[in-house]
């Protein structure tokens, strides 16, 4: 048998092919199609040659034979090369398992673009076990394995979930500015740039915008990048993070989290409810349970005693004590005990923001939310803002922030001023959450953290 001989050409008298995505060609059974795709997986036994081809939308078992087989074409395809192939689907025999239970019986095949093989072999460039950082430099190529694909995919059906509960929940989209002059988190975090000689930041958050939409558009969201030079390299933290963040008109602090809680627990159902990222979910993460409400609520103060009672220790290696910051170690282990969301309220106004509405029983404290989810912690950070102009700048004053440049900022207190509040959800931390994935990066495109802005 010598495969120089043997020609592919196409069989003139056969039906013509439907050109399909192969999430379609699932329910064509019987019918002939083309589709066009990446050779996800490779295999031979000399005679018979199976493909699984791969096109974003799904995974197609493809089996070639006969002269297809031996042709030479054949013999030199390699993984991810891509193809574009004719043929039948028919069922899979009872008892066997494939992608939509059928497959693809070729009867001719064009090759689109043939990817290398040896050294330069996709299977080389992205070994499995290799070094993070390796695989971090060919993020390119690792999107297209089966599970950071999956996650993207749950990401996506994510944030449509999401903006269809904001629209039930009669919520204005609005595109917030990247590059600003102002700070909403702290200094410590903030990326300068140099703004046609001014100094100018990415933004930490979209809030302040936020806040200033109410007037005009009424409850306001946005989805939007926000950026942190965070210095430490956790599993929990980007540099670059899609920030989804709501302000809310005329509500009290209850009405802010039972709002939170619709959102999260409706996002997640529609998530599951999707006919792709449902099953998604599953085969990521076989456990997920659907979050149900009421969420537990757990005051700042309570969560200290808890934590002293579990003798979990703060960052100091000593007893948790009220005002101290309950940093990641000691949350997640909190969390992981409790084993169930939890909004984590009222914490004490020194290691809040300045824009934080103090509570009016208790003056030590704000009008703040965490929510917690098991295996992430904080997902949420929210809070009830300051609605007096004097309170505001006493607020400033405490952070050590010139007010000046928030000038418009204060004018939401002057011009009709009202009580409001908002919160900013990380869509990475939901994913890690409901994907359960080990950190953040996994739940980003290309993920950019301390050290790493490429590719
Ligand atoms: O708690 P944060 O800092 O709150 C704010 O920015 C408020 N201004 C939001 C608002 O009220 N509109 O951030 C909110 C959420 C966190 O709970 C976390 O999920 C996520 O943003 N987040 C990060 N995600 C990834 N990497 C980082 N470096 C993050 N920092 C915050």
């Amino acid at each position: 048998l010598s495969n120089l001989n043997i020609t592919i050409e196409q069989d003139t008298s056969l039906p013509p092919a439907k050109k399909v995505k192969i999430d379609q060609s699932y329910k064509l059974v019987g019918e002939r199609v083309k589709v066009s795709g990446w050779i996800h997986r490779l295999r031979s036994n000399k005679k018979v040659v199976f493909i699984v081809l791969r096109d974003g939308k799904g995974y197609l078992q493809c089996v070639l034979s006969g002269n297809l087989a031996l042709a030479q074409q054949t013999v030199d395809l390699t993984i991810e090369s891509t193809v574009t192939l004719y043929g039948s689907i028919v069922k899979v025999p009872e008892g066997k398992a494939a992608p939509g239970g059928v497959e693809l019986v070729v009867d001719y095949y064009e090759v689109v673009g043939l990817a290398p093989s040896g050294d330069e072999a996709f299977t080389n460039k992205v070994a499995e076990g290799a070094d993070p950082s390796l695989l971090l430099d060919q993020r390119h190529l690792t999107l297209r394995g089966e599970t950071l694909s999956a996650v993207m995919k749950v990401r996506h059906a994510f944030l449509a979930a999401i903006r269809r509960v904001y629209r039930e929940e009669g919520l204005t989209e609005v595109t917030t500015p990247c590059m600003v002059q102002t700070q909403v988190e702290g200094g410590s975090t903030l990326f300068k740039l140099d703004y046609y000689g001014e100094e100018a930041y990415l933004t930490q958050s979209s809030q302040l915008y936020l806040e200033t939409c109410l007037p005009a558009l009424g409850d306001v969201y946005c989805v939007q990048e926000s950026f942190r030079a965070e210095k430490s390299h956790t599993r929990r933290h980007l540099s670059e993070y899609t920030h989804i963040e709501a302000e809310l008109a005329f509500l009290s602090f209850d009405e802010l989290l039972d709002h939170l809680e619709t959102l999260v627990i409706n996002s997640i159902k529609y998530v599951l409810e999707d006919p792709v990222a449902g099953p998604l979910v599953k085969q990521l993460n076989p456990d997920f349970v659907a979050p149900k409400g009421p969420f537990m609520r757990l005051e700042y103060k309570d969560a200290i005693k808890w934590l002293v009672e579990h003798d979990i220790k703060n960052e100091e290696g000593e007893p948790f004590k009220f005002g101290d910051d309950i940093a990641e170690a000691a949350e997640r282990k909190m969390t992981d005990t409790i084993g169930v969301p939890i909004f984590l309220t009222k914490f004490p106004v020194e290691i809040k923001s300045f824009y934080m509405k103090r509570c009016t029983d208790d003056p030590r404290v704000t009008e703040s939310v965490d929510l917690l989810m098991p295996t992430v912690g904080e997902i949420t950070g929210g809070s009830m803002r300051i609605e007096t102009t004097d309170e505001l700048l006493a607020g400033f004053k405490r952070e050590g922030i010139d007010p000046s440049a928030y000038y418009w900022f204060i004018d939401q207190r002057k011009y009709g001023t009202c009580p409001h509040g908002g919160y900013g959800i990380g869509t990475e931390r939901i994913l890690a959450w409901l994907c359960n994935r080990f950190t953040v990066r996994e739940c980003s495109l290309y993920p950019r953290f301390s050290g790493r802005c490429k590719p």
